[in-house]
């Protein structure tokens, strides 16, 4: 049994945890940054990295305090590398380089995409490889057929914005908070999931990709029209999102060769509709559904260090580069329309 480090700050949660290989998560700590970037409506870049140079080191060493562990005792220190935002992440890779050097314990440089892919094999010791993957957050909506540890072949992703982007946009469009998803989800359970008619961008298109950028614009005109009530704005947007959803996964269900479970994560996999959409639709596919349990959809640290679980006995060099961009699969085409998010 190993026992791995895990330190995130690609985005705006600063996360440390300790997590062992029989998947126990033996001790974590999240400082969110909510409070910071709230007045701004959205993540400022400058401010997330420095609230996590304020916050990493003071938080590994009271996390490694109360659990009775010392840093030479971790068999590795596992860092989101990329992608994300590029002052942030470097916080967290420098910090781990550091305390690597110090220790000589191996650094593993985790990509934050597999941190989500491989998070529900932390929650559920069943869930075994060959699986279909919604990786739905705040920067990306992929669907991706997970093969194996570092074998990811991706089936679709977005021409224009991701899932949890949009809900964030809803959220601003009608002034109800930051962050949006959770806020658009409990508005959209006192409104009609009818009341408004919305575009299901891309929905009987042959290829499984996304767009929500049509459906934010919908939102937009809906709420300027004065015609509707918000909380029945959130319930058919978060209505149309879910069309979208299932309806994308059926067209690449349907071109990729069977799997036995269908799989979320991602911080929009915290969201109760979309699990209930999502299971209903692995029962039509005779298929298991998986969903880890909420605090491990969005931003965490131990799935970072479970990334390093699954990768213990490998080793990164201390010259590896944070990377702003790191596709899961890189050998995806590019799909027309597809900005950075591919
Ligand atoms: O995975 P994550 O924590 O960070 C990224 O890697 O992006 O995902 C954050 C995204 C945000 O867009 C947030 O609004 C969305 O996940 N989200 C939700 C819910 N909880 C978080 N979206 C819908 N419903 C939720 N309950
Ligand atoms: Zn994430």
């Amino acid at each position: 049994m190993a026992l791995v480090l895990g330190i995130e700050s690609s985005c705006d949660e600063t996360a440390v945890a300790l997590v062992t290989t029989d998947r126990r998560i033996v001790a974590q700590r999240i400082a969110s940054q909510d409070a910071e970037h709230a007045p701004y409506g959205g993540v400022v870049p400058e401010i997330a990295a420095r609230a996590h140079a304020e916050r990493l080191a003071p938080m590994i060493a009271g996390m490694l305090e109360d659990a009775g562990v010392e840093l030479a005792d971790c068999d590795a220190i596992a860092a989101t590398a990329g992608p994300g935002l590029i002052g942030g992440v470097m916080v967290g890779l420098v910090s781990a380089k550091a305390l690597a050097m110090a220790t000589d314990v191996p650094l593993i440089a985790i990509n934050h995409l597999e941190g989500h892919a491989l998070s529900p094999r932390l929650a559920d010791p069943s869930l075994e490889f060959p699986y279909i993957l919604l990786l739905v957050s705040g920067g990306h909506c992929q669907i991706l057929r997970v093969e194996g540890v570092g074998r990811y072949r991706r089936l679709a992703t977005t021409i224009d914005d991701a899932l949890g982007e949009a809900f964030d946009k809803t959220a601003k469009i009608l002034g109800i908070g930051f962050p949006g998803g959770p806020a658009v989800e409990r508005l959209a359970t006192k409104g009609d999931p009818k009341a408004v008619l919305l575009p299901r961008p891309l929905v009987g298109s042959g290829e499984p990709h996304f767009s929500f950028a049509g459906l934010k614009s919908a939102v937009l005109r809906a709420k300027e029209s004065g015609k509707f009530a918000d909380a029945d704005i959130a319930a058919s947007f978060q209505q149309a999102a879910l069309d979208c959803v299932t309806d994308r996964l059926r067209v690449a269900l349907g071109a990729t060769a069977p799997a036995p479970a269908l799989v979320v994560a991602g911080g929009v996999a915290a969201n109760q509709a979309i699990r209930t959409a999502l299971e209903a639709l692995a029962q039509e596919h005779e298929m298991r559904f998986v969903a880890p349990p909420p605090a491990l959809c969005t931003d965490n640290a131990a799935m970072i260090a479970w990334a390093g679980c699954e990768r213990i006995g490998q080793s990164d060099s201390l010259d590896t580069a944070a990377r702003p961009r790191w596709p899961l699969d890189p050998e995806a085409e590019p799909v027309r329309g597809a900005g950075y998010k591919a």
